[in-house]
């Protein structure tokens, strides 16, 4: 079986290889267990610290045809599609998130489609597909109404992704995923960056600057269920996806007051200084009109679970990103 991660060197492509190499196996469309002989992982930059001969590591722009032509072809049964443009950069660079949310997701569906083979694709959609006036649970159904360039263009691969399916080009399934928290590395451009950094830095004793009040609501869910859910997603069968091929997968309702406060239980009131409250407008105005919590029924009833509660997301990252040790 060959398998194509798109944005393979990012936060989820490389902890997805990573973790698709110790398991060795997918089911494939019998429902079988089938070996992973070829794992590509395909980004812009090269997915570094990859030394297993089943990775072949490929560079490129997802938007040119010739570089999907070279990746892509008839033995690619399986297709984890994370490459993006993310929130606040989609939202700066209003042509480039279109560019690489909307016309390269179109062109890899093309690609499949000529090759007619339908692979199974999992896509990576987003809480920001909804907005405006919500329900206070927020279900699978809610109607799309995004207040950002990318909730715009993660309806539109939704769409794309639920057609090409039901045309029988690919065999589609769509994640509706929280906000992920506790990420390890660097701040990045995604509005949610902060649900990460005011545990991950002063985990390590520095300063981490919180741009949203303390009563925002978030709805997240940990890297380590993220990835089991993502593999989820692929083993099961078609026929799961008749009625609609998006899930909004379970979370963990939380406000950032509460998360902090989490933090201090953990780690200490020390750990809680490090955060400074510096309000951003933007930032406030795009994670504000997102849902902070969502109903779980589908998401439970075929089998996905998440993390128990947000001290249970702060112990693994402690315990996957931090060898154990907390070093504030
Ligand atoms: N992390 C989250 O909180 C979260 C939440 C909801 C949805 N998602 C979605 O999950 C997916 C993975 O997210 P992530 O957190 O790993 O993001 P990430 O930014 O770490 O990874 C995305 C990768 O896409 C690559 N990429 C960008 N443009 C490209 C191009 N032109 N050609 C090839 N590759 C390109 C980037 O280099 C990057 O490595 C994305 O689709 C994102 O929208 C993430």
């Amino acid at each position: 079986m060959k398998v194509l991660i798109t944005g393979g060197a990012g936060f989820l492509g490389k902890r997805l290889a990573k973790r698709l190499l110790a398991r060795g196996t997918l089911k494939n469309a019998q429902g079988q267990e089938e070996r992973i002989d070829e794992l590509v992982l395909f980004d812009v930059v090269p997915a570094e610290g990859f030394t297993d001969p089943r990775v072949k590591v490929v560079t490129g722009d997802i938007a040119d045809p010739n570089a999907l032509n070279a990746i892509v072809d008839t033995r690619t049964t399986s297709i984890f599609h994370l490459a993006a443009i993310v929130s606040s950069q989609a939202e700066a660079d209003f042509d480039l998130g279109m560019r690489i949310n909307v016309d390269a997701l179109r062109l890899l569906f093309e690609t499949c489609r000529r090759l007619g083979h339908c692979p199974r694709v999992v896509f990576t959609s987003s809480v920001a597909v909804f907005g405006g006036k919500l329900p206070e649970v927020v279900q699978n159904d809610t109607a799309l109404n995004p207040k950002s360039s990318y909730g715009v263009q993660k309806a539109i691969g939704e769409l794309l992704l639920s057609d090409f399916s039901r045309k029988g080009f690919i065999d589609g399934r769509g994640l509706r995923l929280p906000t992920i928290s506790v990420r390890p590395g660097k701040p990045n451009k995604a509005a949610s960056s902060f649900a990460s950094g005011i545990i991950r830095e002063p985990l390590h004793a520095e300063e981490s600057v919180c741009p949203v009040t303390r009563d925002t609501r978030l709805w997240l869910l940990s890297p380590r269920q993220a990835i089991e859910c993502l593999m989820f997603a692929h083993d099961l069968g078609s026929e799961t996806f008749a009625e609609t091929r998006m899930v909004n997968l379970p979370g963990v309702s939380v406000t950032v007051g509460e998360m902090v406060e989490t933090l201090g239980k953990v780690a200490g009131k020390a750990a809680v200084d490090k955060v400074r409250w510096e309000s951003d407008a933007t930032i406030q105005r795009i994670v504000g009109s997102w849902p902070g919590r969502w109903d779980m029924t589908r998401a439970h009833s075929l089998g996905f679970r998440g993390d128990a509660d947000f001290e249970s997301i702060v112990r693994a990252f402690i315990a996957d990103d931090m060898d154990g040790k907390v070093r504030v």
